[in-house]
């Protein structure tokens, strides 16, 4: 989704922005642009598509300065179109750039059209430009005082970077709601909303809190919290490294991720589980305790997240704990009724999704026990926010499709749920325990199953519909498979809990909608294979993804059966998933669809 890359150098900013744009592409975006301010004025460059055109309209027009802002823009308000692309300016003499939504920007657009503002895009951005000139105007030039002026108008949340012509030395940047990182280089200052996108300049890097606002120089920086009194915020070295990461030998990073899974499951399992047992010491003490007391768990989550929420819960359920699994969207605009000793659990892989973020603010505000994120990206506001982490060690990934994130994902709740179990007495069978140790095997001989699948893949080239079942943790699995398929192959794909079948979704079967389920060896194969039956005798075409040891032979010749072998009870919704992985893969590749970055989506979304 939106990037932001910002900052006063003491040599040609442009090269740093560009490269700091390229290195956030793997959000999604569908237009990029940058602006430059020195004694000659402003200069900006726009261009649709990918950074690279970008990269030769800057080359053709030899932008260059020292004090410059830039953006990937990814379209809420107005289409994906050159006009709308930031940054955008007012009078020539105030640029913005802005990451998230202003919520009244109609209201104010048309307060400045009064006051004689010409707008040029259909965007809620170019209003902040104009709103900041007029607060320049007002206050006598002083750019910092004018952005908070401004901000203080904004419903919404928004992270903004801007410079003005006439005072070129410097940049003022802000957030609210949408996050934003100082870059500490030396003799040269930035900002970015993703350290990722400044590593190659620096690696010491100062977090904007809510409401602050920060104004950078070439000789150096001060922030100014809310009430816009100078504070002093910490300062963190990061480690990761600046490398940008590479395809290797696959075709796509997608791709390359799904067959890092056995590699990163075993990661996540490291110093948690070791010769079947859990290894305490990898948790806080004051953890553990918490963990101790726990009666409810509150889950909240998007997307994929919240899939791993729902393969959660019945684990979660079976070791006595109440669970509730909810989309952060939702959650954050209901009443909530929490009850004594809950636990708010916010997975993410990002800690950046605008809706998981708000939704920790506001159960911040309720009666929770405590606070945990399971979540990816150590650094990440989510990170931050919360009071204990799970850190999903999945490393960074780039296709915009989940894949080697979610697998993590579950990994670590189940050690939550097993810690859980530990802390409060509750007697845990070891074979469960060693079956965590057993899985990246697991994930390898799934894996094994591509061509088999590519194969089976080619019955959905032609088709823009078809199903998903399975039952218990089968759903959740079958939900984020048909989420995958979704996403990568643009077919409409829905996944329904197979004994709901014959409550609506049958009336869709025929001989020309495909029906995918997925069957592991549990005490809910025969109901399936009962639903299947029904499928069957109304000519619906069966894909069916099923532990050997199931009973198929009441199903027609017509099935085609991916065979997944023996799978473990304990982890056998967590392999079974790397499968339905591969067929929208694979699918997608005989679409010809863009598999890393899907059209409309973005990896990271940043804004409500
Ligand atoms: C976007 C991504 C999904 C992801 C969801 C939640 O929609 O495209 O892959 O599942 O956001 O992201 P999070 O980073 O919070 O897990």
């Amino acid at each position: 989704m939106c990037g932001i890359v910002a900052g006063v150098t003491e040599r040609n900013i442009v090269p740093i922005l560009l490269e700091g744009l390229k290195r956030l592409e793997y959000r999604g975006y569908d237009s990029a642009g940058v602006a430059v301010v020195d004694d000659s004025g402003l200069n900006r460059c726009r261009a649709t598509g990918k950074v690279a055109s970008l990269v030769d309209k800057v080359r053709q027009q030899q932008l260059q300065g020292r004090v410059g802002i830039a953006h990937t823009r990814w379209a809420t308000h107005g289409a994906p179109s050159e006009k709308n692309a930031h940054p955008h300016t007012s009078s020539n003499q105030i640029a913005v750039v802005h990451n998230g939504i202003i919520e009244n920007y109609l209201d104010i657009r048309q307060q400045l059209q009064k006051a004689g503002y010409e707008f040029s895009s259909d965007t809620d951005s170019e209003a902040v430009a104009h709103l900041i000139h007029q607060a320049f105007l007002h206050n006598g030039g002083d750019l910092r005082l004018a952005v908070q002026s401004a901000v203080s108008q904004l419903n919404g949340a928004f992270a903004l970077a801007v410079f003005a012509v006439d005072c070129p030395d410097r940049i003022i940047a802000t957030r609210h709601g949408s996050p934003m990182v100082v870059g500490l280089g030396i003799g040269e200052y930035f900002v970015a909303s993703d350290s990722f996108a400044l590593l190659p300049v620096t690696r010491r890097f100062v977090y904007l809190q809510e409401d602050d606002t920060v104004e950078i120089t070439g000789d150096g920086w001060q922030i100014y919290d809310a009430q816009q009194q100078p504070v002093e915020r910490e300062c963190v070295e990061n480690e990761q490294s600046a490398d940008l990461i590479g395809k290797g030998r696959y075709k796509h990073f997608m791709q390359k991720e799904m067959f890092e899974q056995p590699e990163v499951v075993a990661q996540t399992l490291q110093g948690r589980i070791h010769h079947g047992m859990l290894q305490t010491q990898a948790f806080a003490p004051e953890f553990l305790k918490a963990l101790a007391k726990v009666q409810q768990i509150d889950i909240i989550a998007c997307g994929t997240s919240y899939h791993a929420g729902l393969v959660i819960k019945s684990h979660l359920e079976r070791a006595g704990i109440r669970t509730n699994v909810e989309y952060a969207s939702e959650y954050l605009y209901r009443e909530v009724a929490v009850m004594p000793k809950t636990l708010f659990v916010s997975i993410s892989q990002s800690g950046e999704t605008a809706d998981t973020l708000a939704a920790l603010e506001k159960a911040k505000k309720l009666d929770y026990f405590d606070y945990l994120a399971v979540c990816n990206v150590p650094d990440s506001a989510l990170v931050r926010a919360s009071s204990h982490v799970l850190l999903t060690r999945a490393g960074r990934e780039i296709g915009v499709a989940s894949t080697k994130a979610f697998v993590t994902q579950l990994v670590a709740l189940h050690i939550l749920c097993l810690f859980i179990q530990q802390a409060q007495d509750k007697t845990i069978n070891p074979a469960l325990v060693q079956a965590f140790e057993r899985l990246p095997s697991f994930c390898e001989r799934m894996l094994a199953l591509d061509e088999r699948i590519a194969e089976v893949a080619k019955s959905l080239r032609d088709k823009s519909a078809c199903l998903f079942l399975g039952r218990g943790e089968g759903f959740a699995i079958a939900a984020e498979g048909a989420l995958k398929l979704k996403e990568l192959s643009y077919i409409q794909a829905q996944a329904y809990p197979s004994g709901e079948l014959k409550h609506g979704p049958l009336a869709l079967v025929d001989d020309s909608m495909p029906v995918i389920a997925l069957i592991t060896h549990d005490h809910l194969a025969e109901k399936m294979m009962s639903n299947l039956q029904e499928v069957q005798a109304r000519g619906g075409k069966i894909i069916l993804f099923a532990d050997s040891r199931v009973d198929k032979r009441a199903l027609n010749a017509q099935t085609q059966l991916i065979d997944l072998g023996e799978l473990e009870e304990m982890t056998a919704s967590i392999a079974a998933v790397i499968p339905l992985q591969l067929f929208a893969y694979h699918v997608a590749l005989l679409k010809g669809t863009d598999v890393d970055q899907p059209r409309n989506l973005a990896k990271s979304v940043t804004v409500e």
